[in-house]
């Protein structure tokens, strides 16, 4: 058993604690947002993640996970792991101010011969920083390791629990013993931990993360080239994603990606590539095609409307950024509610669990053409076009008789290639999909 203290208990943070507890560690848990622990201290989950809320109940219960606001525990931490977000910053470049605050207050009350973790995705030569700025602090010994994180949010931890691997950056031995201490429960199964240098395994996350948005958008071009000369992407999928070299996974078009990592990771590595005289050209593709992918729907429901869509009713089915998540930082749905409002739109939204998160983004921009209603076809009533943005499995065999009796219009956009083209045709709707 090791003790463990996570500092910031965010997507990553906590599904990350939660797991260790559960693996048998002593974790505590520490955020500064006060709203957060008050939630977790009362046994819920601030946020929304498959099977996360049992697993959190289960491991207070046994005493294996608490969570404060004060930063008490690290000072009995065998490990103090950096979880805290790394946002974009004005340049591109990944923000780094939440390290290494964290890092100060951390490294003054941080053990004798305690590792720090970082786990946080941060520009390779990061974990040199996070050193330096310990050192400064402490006059103790410490250790620094680089542990990148690959869980996805909806599957998050069925991904930590049964990862591809598990990549461990270090230039010491102690560092590296640890670890695999740590980590001995998943190893034991058969779960591979691959050890590096701290630069390379701060590399692995942004060479993996934009290697699927590049990902992403190739079969996005491929799909938009596809409606052009009359090929079907849903086919040429088939064609393709049965060859091991390209694989079945990420190969599905649709209004971009989104959410608190792609993006901002995109815009990291493009950043880092030019500080160091590099162009970084296939990613800064990757990414101008995603922006221009995010509103590509929205041109569907112009032709069929034209350019001014005032005594429009658009209504939005999917707000989470992807399905099985609350999370809706950099959502395609926000690009398309921006959109659709400049062009004088009233838009109606539901997604079955992001409503909250997206009520209180709807507030704070001050969004009042958009409402959000409890239902999928409440959505709909009325409304001229739906546009699918999320492709959550209670959107993908709808009654398309209702939709085409409760729609004012017959337009159904699909962002995600989710429904049945056919049916809806059948119906008498007029079905838009990407590439289809
Ligand atoms: N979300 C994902 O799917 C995912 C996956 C892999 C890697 N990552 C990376 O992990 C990191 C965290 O991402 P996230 O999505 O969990 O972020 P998040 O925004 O959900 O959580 C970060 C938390 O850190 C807290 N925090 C900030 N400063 C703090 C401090 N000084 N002390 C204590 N708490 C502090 C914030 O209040 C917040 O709750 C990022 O670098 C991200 O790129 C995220």
């Amino acid at each position: 058993m090791l003790k463990v203290t996570m500092i910031g208990t965010g997507y990553v943070g906590l599904v990350s604690g939660t797991c260790f507890a559960e693996l048998g560690h002593k974790v505590n848990c520490i955020d500064i947002d006060p709203r957060k622990i008050e939630v977790l201290e009362n046994g819920e989950s601030p946020i929304f993640e498959p099977g996360l809320s049992e697993l959190l109940k289960r491991n207070i219960r046994s005493e294996r996970i608490s969570f404060s606001t004060n930063y008490d525990s690290v000072s009995n931490a065998d490990l103090v792991f950096l979880a805290v977000g790394t946002p974009t910053a004005d340049d591109g470049s990944a923000d780094l101010k939440y390290i290494f605050e964290a890092t100060r207050m951390v490294a003054r009350v941080i053990k004798e011969g305690a590792t720090i973790v970082v786990k946080s995705t941060v520009p390779v030569g990061t974990f040199q920083k996070v050193k330096d700025i310990a050192l400064a602090e402490t006059d103790v010994n410490f250790k620094i390791v680089s542990n990148p994180e690959f869980l996805k949010e909806g599957a998050a931890i069925e991904d930590f629990m049964k990862p591809d691997r598990i990549v461990v950056g270090t230039d010491n031995e102690d560092g590296s013993k640890v670890m695999r201490d740590l980590y001995k429960p998943i190893t034991d199964k058969g779960f591979p931990l691959i050890e590096m240098s701290n630069s390379s395994a701060e590399m692995s996350k942004y060479a993996a993360n934009c290697f699927l948005a590049t990902k992403i958008s190739f079969i996005n071009e491929i799909a938009n080239l596809c409606e052009k000369v009359g090929a079907n992407i849903d086919e040429v999928r088939e064609g393709i994603k049965t060859d091991p070299r390209i694989g079945k996974y990420f190969l599905n078009p649709g209004s971009g990606y989104g959410g608190s990592c792609f993006p901002k990771d995109v815009k990291a590595l493009i950043h880092l590539a030019k500080e160091n005289d590099i162009d970084f050209k296939i990613v800064k593709s990757a990414d101008d095609v995603n922006n221009y992918q995010r509103c590509r729907i929205v041109d569907r429901v112009l032709e069929i409307y034209g350019d001014d869509l005032k005594g429009k009713k658009i209504a939005l089915w999917g707000l989470a950024f992807k399905p099985e998540t609350d999370d809706i930082r950099e959502a395609p749905s926000k690009y398309i509610i921006d959109r659709l409002v400049a062009k004088g739109a009233s838009v109606v939204g539901y997604d079955p669990i992001a409503m909250e998160n997206f009520q209180s983004y709807l507030d704070e921009e001050n969004l009042d053409q958009v409402s959000l209603v409890s239902t999928s076809m409440s959505a709909i009533d009325g409304a001229d076009a739906l546009i699918l943005v999320t492709e959550w499995r209670e959107f993908s065999n709808p009654d398309f008789s209702e939709i085409k009796s409760r729609m004012n219009g017959s337009l159904i956009c699909d962002g995600r290639n989710l429904l049945s083209k056919s049916k809806a045709l059948k119906e008498g709707l007029v079905y838009f999909g990407i590439g289809r």
